[in-house]
């Protein structure tokens, strides 16, 4: 959806109100902050090294997410995920330009089940720390594959509480911790524009449901979210950028 440039200005600094009160909420994403002064270009992040841990390597990572390794019964992430990690449908998510460390933890998190799906649970099998690494490293630097809101009908309802959260019911701005423009804040809060708004609704489904449950920030908001509220803001979020 297209905004005035006035009304971008006032939904920014609401937003930016938002952000201060989580941080005076919370101390964790000011934590964030403190470790990532600046956003990082997604070049710099797939680089950075931390001292004593070994490097990702992009160029294995690209190897790996397009052909596999059927010599340890890995499928090619690109099957369903898509070239550079754009995926063409609904059914699975788009991974380009997503935060490394963030890739990175939800594929260990496949792994030790605290994100209980079936399917990628047997993707992740016999992958390898370095592995995933590797593949993080790869897909932060491929371009991020725009979307658009679909349902004019709930617009509104899903910028007002992307924008400023739902006050009676104690949810916070979506936009404080991903972002005014959906692109995320490296490393810990994920990049939302442009996903798919049926895999986020289901995601958020999943945080309230409990069969995702590798973050209490989330299904702390999740359990306050109608299925209403849920696709409205999903829809609205496919639209950022
Ligand atoms: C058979 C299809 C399929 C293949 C092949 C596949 N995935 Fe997935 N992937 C999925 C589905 C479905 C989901 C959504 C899971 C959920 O609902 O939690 C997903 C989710 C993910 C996510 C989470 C995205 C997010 O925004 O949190 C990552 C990361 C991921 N896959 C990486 C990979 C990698 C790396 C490979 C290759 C080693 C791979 N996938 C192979 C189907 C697939
Ligand atoms: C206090 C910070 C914070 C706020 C506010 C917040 N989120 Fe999140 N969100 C997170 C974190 C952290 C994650 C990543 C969790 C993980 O590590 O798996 C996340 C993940 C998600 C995901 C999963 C993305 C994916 O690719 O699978 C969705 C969907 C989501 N948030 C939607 C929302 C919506 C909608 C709102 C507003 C109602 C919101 N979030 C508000 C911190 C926040």
């Amino acid at each position: 959806m297209r905004q005035t440039p006035q009304i971008s200005k006032l939904t920014s600094l609401r937003a930016g109100f938002a952000v201060l009160s989580i941080f005076a909420l919370s101390g964790i994403a000011t934590q964030a902050f403190a470790a990532d002064p600046a956003p990082m270009a997604p070049a710099a992040e797939a680089k950075a090294a931390v001292p004593g841990k070994p490097k990702a390597d992009a160029a294995a990572g690209e190897a790996l997410y397009s052909n596999g390794d059927a010599s340890r019964g890995v499928t090619a992430c690109l099957t369903c995920h898509g070239p550079k990690g754009q995926s063409a449908t609904a059914t699975w998510p788009k991974l380009s330009a997503q935060h490394a460390a963030y890739t990175n933890k939800q594929l260990k998190n496949f792994k030790d089940g605290t994100r209980a799906n079936p399917v990628m649970m047997g993707m992740v099998a016999t992958l390898t720390d370095q592995d995933m690494q590797n593949i993080a490293a790869y897909l932060v630097k491929q371009p991020a594959s725009l979307g658009v809101a679909q349902n004019k009908d709930t617009i509104e309802l899903g910028q007002s509480i992307y924008r400023g959260g739902i006050a009676a019911k104690g949810v916070p701005a979506c936009a404080a911790c991903h972002s005014p423009t959906g692109a995320g804040i490296p490393s810990q809060y994920p990049r939302m524009g442009g996903q798919w708004a049926e895999y986020n609704a289901a995601q958020l489904m999943a945080f309230r449901e409990g069969t995702r449950k590798n973050s209490t920030q989330m299904t702390t908001i999740a359990t306050k979210l109608s299925d209403q509220e849920m696709k409205a803001v999903s829809d609205y979020m496919a639209g950022l950028h």
